[in-house]
């Protein structure tokens, strides 16, 4: 497989199809679904890094509730009119290879050593939206230059001073050329994460002899530690009191993200943005009503892939009623619980104009490193055109033409 989905063609890459005898091919039977590319990052990644990624809250119950939904979604396939399919889309006035990005992931490079970077070059050569976070660990200006116009960048609220520093990286993004804007609104307290507590994944991070061990059982990852360097939140390091160490860094962070903004706040960062505006985690067709009174022109239905409230729905399942509210005032994104191409389309046949997916593509690095994200955007992007082939839609516009059953479509009447 290649990295460049330009040249990926369903029949030439047929999954699971082919010789064999290439390295290429013998990793394709060797990890043909993102379960076994889970199995292998498990393996590679220290145990409190892995718990960090696949974590929710609480009970974990919204994390399976996205996936038990996006599962139990049923799309009826058309015969007869078999024609090439082609997968790709312009998000934004951007011509994208396919309607599949990579969400924001804060602190990546605990997960993999680098990750942004990693992920901003392989959006870049895939042509796939790339989502990078206030919290990655490279700077918004390095990911605008490696993804170039596939990089988007996410903003969080940081009060303090009046918005200083929103708007700062607000000028710093525009400045880059970045130009879609994603602020997440559904981050309004902290949440709890057992697993972290119990990892000891907290601000001031002490390593314990357990994690200690981790580390040391998991060489991959140490290596690509040396070869990154340590972690850092690279946004943020400018606002912060010599010397910006990881330690005040992190401190930091944790003491300007206040979460959630108000409408009001987000009109300020609408006319302080000169790009499209989406505004991340919306669950209630009436907070997207809100956005959109606002100004925003997308809405990224998600909940935050089930990290911030057990007793959430699924995202998937009020997809559609956002959907019916929005019409065509502004572009419906969709993620949380994206696992395939299969779950793409079904994310598109409810009614979204596009996906991302945050797990997926970290796990894609933990398993493989450096090509990881490539090999997790080209599969779930073949993924996806079977699933096409095999349902008659020939086109992302055509799968919002399937008949499907949704049995648990969220009712707000
Ligand atoms: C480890 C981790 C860190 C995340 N950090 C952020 C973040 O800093 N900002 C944000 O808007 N979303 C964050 N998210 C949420 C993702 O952007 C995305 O909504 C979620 O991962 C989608 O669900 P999925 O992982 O099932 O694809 C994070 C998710 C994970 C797993």
């Amino acid at each position: 497989m290649t990295g460049d989905l330009r040249r990926s063609s369903p029949r030439a890459h047929a999954w699971g199809a082919g010789s064999g005898t290439t390295p290429e091919a013998r990793l394709r039977q060797r990890l043909p679904t993102l379960d076994d590319v889970e199995r292998r990052a498990r393996r590679r990644i220290p145990r409190f890094a892995f718990d960090f990624l696949e974590g929710g809250t609480g009970g974990d119950l919204n994390a399976q509730r996205n996936r038990l939904a996006l599962d139990a979604v049923e799309l009826v396939p058309r015969y007869g009119n078999p024609a090439p399919v082609r997968t790709d889309i312009e998000l934004f006035g951007v011509h994208c290879a396919a309607p599949i990005g990579i969400s924001p992931v804060g602190v990546d490079g605990i997960i993999w050593p680098g990750a942004t970077r990693i992920l901003a070059r392989a959006a870049g050569k895939a042509r796939i939206p790339y989502i990078a976070g206030t919290l990655a660990t490279a700077a918004i200006e390095e990911v605008a230059e490696l993804a170039g116009p596939y990089a988007w960048f996410q903003l969080y609220g940081l009060p303090a001073n009046d918005h200083a520093v929103t708007l700062d990286l607000i000028k710093r993004a525009s400045a880059a050329g970045v130009r879609v804007l994603a602020a997440t609104l559904d981050a309004p307290v902290r949440s709890k994460r057992p697993r972290d507590l119990r990892n000891g994944l907290v601000v001031p991070f002490r390593p314990t002899p357990r994690t200690i061990l981790d580390v040391a059982l998991s060489p991959p990852w140490l290596l690509a530690l040396a070869r990154a360097g340590t972690p850092a939140f690279r946004n943020m390091e400018r606002y912060v009191e010599k010397p910006a160490t990881l330690a005040n860094t992190a401190g930091f962070v944790q003491s300007q993200i206040k979460g959630t903004f108000s409408w009001d706040v987000l009109k300020r960062m609408r006319d302080a943005w000169p790009g499209a505006l989406v505004v991340k985690g919306v669950m209630h067709p009436d907070d997207a009503e809100m956005a959109i009174a606002v100004g925003v022109d997308g809405i990224l239905v998600s909940n935050h892939g089930g990290r911030q409230f057990d007793a959430a729905p699924a995202a998937i399942d009020v997809l559609p009623a956002i959907v019916a509210k929005v019409g065509a005032r502004a572009t419906v994104l969709f993620d949380s619980g994206i696992r395939s191409g299969l779950d793409v389309a079904r994310a598109l046949a409810l009614g979204a104009r596009g996906t991302f997916a945050g797990r997926a593509f970290l796990l894609g690095l933990g398993a493989l490193g450096e090509r990881g994200a490539a090999y997790v955007a080209a599969m779930l992007k073949e993924e996806l055109e079977t699933a096409m082939g095999q349902l008659g839609a020939h086109s992302p516009d055509a799968l919002a033409q399937l008949t499907s059953r949704h049995r648990h479509a969220f009712d707000f009447a």
